[in-house]
């Protein structure tokens, strides 16, 4: 193969790399940011060892104490780059109306010209890495191809760990198979002969996260961080994912995908959506009470799934990553034992607290919460002991912190969850995380009412996003900041969804919605939540099966009390109430809210949405 050259620059292509398109992209853009070196990823383990070693070099990682936590790292960030960064992200369409009102927008031609002088010479005195990715399992026809180009070797070490990553990506892309062309940068140019004056090099000031979802192209700046920069994640599983689907007739949500089988054999599948930080990871890891002898939670994916309809009418879902980029606070091993199993060894940490034997340490790591440990370099690089924490409210690990990890670490990973065909889907849950106002748990009495759910969801906000938290925002389908395109024209496609599924002869999954997080009038949570979830889920299955009658309420079927296996848990009927009650005055001021909601949405707001609103506002004064 000719390998091009550009201002002196060799591409130095490996030979199996025989994509034209690929090859005159990669060049176009080491023209364009200037590199000193480019650096072709084959995913090889030997390749991610020596990518980890020159991190450490760079005093990016420090390699954990292998006796405690083998083959493991720490990085810690810039203070300024921590979480994903929403005001920073952009949907570029040709039309504004697009990208609707929850996304930033910007002209394509206007935010090109913005990009241009910012990515040139982006990474002079770096190297540029070419990552080959694919999302879902290699060849499977739900899967897409990513190749991203960065500055960055952690994100090219991340990559190898949340994505299949390597070589063999090419075999799939062949000649002439499509990518999404995913650039990014940490927008933190060397001067020649300068070196790194830290650890985390990024652009503590200028960040843009870009979408173009008509060209399917992703280009980031200035971040080296989480979804900002791993992006085969949010930047394309979600949002350019979300806008290929629209078109093509398929799904791409923010949702974990879970396997259920009883104590006969039977299996089902579900998918949940759970806005961020709200214990998706939890969820699709689940380990039953023990009064549910012989059922066992299994784990395709904890974060996002990617769903296409098939000619007999049933749904097939896959996991597009192949790791996790968990939040580490709140783990430990009663909230999530087999997460924690799977950060024995292997594992990438982000903004964790680093212990004197060289360990890692997070809030809330030991089940018993007042066990802490007498001292801790925290996520700055500060001394950190309970006396200073006490004193200044000092974390010593970020609330966002993270850790990365390949889901064959994953004790109780589905034998599926690597299967090109997916699985099927039988249910859908739509989680908020709400302290008043929403049930434990309500059926959707039809595919529309569900929508309705869905696109009504509100949740307090968490550390996974910049902004004041505890404040409660509209969070539709939990892809407010992940949906490619118009939320209400997302709607529409969820409604068109439930059509073809009927014209096709297939069975609509049920839809649930749920909130774990409701408070008693003492300010404390009331559902125990974790494996306690259980329950929850095995009355979705009773209803699935036709053996639970539930209840009807103005909002969708509920559970009675009677009908919940509540063996091995004290959960009195007055508890289940707080947690299930419908208060009338609540659920006027929610309608409301949903109005405005509406309003914000109205271009393009399926009428379906607003007769079900209607209904619901009659029963509610009925
Ligand atoms: C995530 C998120 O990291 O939703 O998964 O923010
Ligand atoms: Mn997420």
């Amino acid at each position: 193969m000719n390998a091009p050259t550009m201002q002196g620059l060799n591409l130095n292509a490996p030979a199996y790399v025989k994509n034209p398109r690929l090859l005159a992209w990669v060049a176009d853009m080491a023209a364009l940011c200037k590199p000193d070196n480019i650096f072709w990823c084959d995913g090889s383990k030997e390749e991610y060892d020596r990518l980890c070693e020159q991190l450490v070099k760079a005093g990016t990682f420090k390699k954990l104490n292998p006796a405690k936590r083998p083959d493991s790292f720490l990085a810690c960030s810039d203070p300024s780059d921590v979480a994903r960064v929403e005001d920073r992200t952009y949907i570029c369409s040709a039309q504004k109306e697009d990208a609707g009102p929850t996304n930033n927008w910007m002209e394509p031609a206007q935010m090109r010209a913005t990009l241009q002088p910012l990515f040139d010479g982006c990474m002079k005195g770096r190297t540029m890495y070419v990552v080959p990715f694919s999302m879902g399992p290699l060849g499977s026809p739900i899967a897409h191809i990513g190749v991203e180009l960065t500055d960055s070797a952690y994100v090219a070490v991340n990559q190898r760990l949340m994505t299949r990553m390597g070589k063999a990506v090419y075999d799939v892309l062949g000649v002439d198979g499509e990518f999404v062309p995913c650039m990014h940068t940490v927008g933190a140019p060397l001067a020649a002969g300068e070196t790194d004056k830290t650890s985390w090099p990024c652009n503590p000031t200028v960040k843009y996260i870009v979408h173009y979802p008509e060209t399917r192209e992703i280009w980031s700046y200035g971040s080296g961080y989480g979804g900002n920069a791993l992006l085969g994640k949010k930047c394309l599983a979600l949002r350019i994912a979300s806008t290929m689907g629209k078109s093509q007739g398929w799904l791409a949500e923010h949702m974990l995908i879970l396997g259920v089988t009883n104590p006969q054999g039977k299996k089902y599948h579900v998918a949940a959506a759970f806005p961020s930080a709200c214990g998706k990871t939890n969820f699709s890891m689940l380990v039953p009470p023990t009064a549910f002898e012989g059922w066992k939670v299994t784990t395709i994916g904890d974060d996002i799934a990617w769903i296409k309809p098939q000619a007999d009418g049933s749904l097939r879902a896959i996991n597009p990553e192949a790791g996790y980029f968990g939040v580490a606070p709140g783990t430990n091993t009663l909230t999530n034992p087999n997460c924690m199993a799977s950060l024995d060894k292997d594992v990438i940490f982000t903004n964790v607290a680093l212990t004197d034997d060289g360990d890692v340490w997070w809030e809330g790591m030991d089940k018993d919460s007042g066990k802490l440990p007498d001292h801790l370099i925290d996520w700055q690089g500060k001394d950190w002991t309970p006396a200073i924490a006490k004193e200044t409210g000092a974390k010593a690990a970020h609330p966002n912190a993270r850790f990365t990890v390949a889901a064959t670490n994953n004790p109780a990973l589905d034998s599926a969850w690597d299967d090109p065909a997916g699985v099927t889907i039988d249910a859908f849950i739509f989680g908020g995380r709400r302290s008043t106002t929403v049930p434990l748990v309500t059926e959707a009495r039809s595919w529309t009412e569900g929508v309705y759910m869905a696109a009504t969801m509100g949740s307090e906000t968490t550390a996974a996003a910049f902004g004041q938290q505890g404040v409660v925002r509209r969070d539709p389908f939990a892809m407010l900041p992940f949906c490619g395109y118009n939320m209400s024209d997302y709607f529409q496609h969820w409604l068109n969804m439930g059509d073809k599924i009927t014209a096709a002869g297939g069975k609509q999954p049920k839809i649930y919605t749920t909130n774990w997080f409701r408070k008693d009038a003492a300010g404390k949570f009331v559902w125990p939540g974790y494996g306690e979830n259980m329950r929850v889920l095995k009355w979705m299955i009773d209803r699935i099966e036709g053996k639970a009658q539930g209840e009807e309420t103005m909002f969708g079927v509920a559970p009675q009390y009677a009908e919940i296996n509540w063996t091995g848990l004290e959960f009195s009927p007055e508890q289940f109430n707080t947690v299930t009650s419908i208060d009338k005055a609540a659920w006027t001021e929610e309608l409301k809210l949903h109005t405005t909601h509406f309003e914000q949405l109205a271009y393009h707001l399926p009428q379906a949405l607003l007769d079900t609103k209607a209904a619901i506002e009659k029963r509610l004064s009925a």
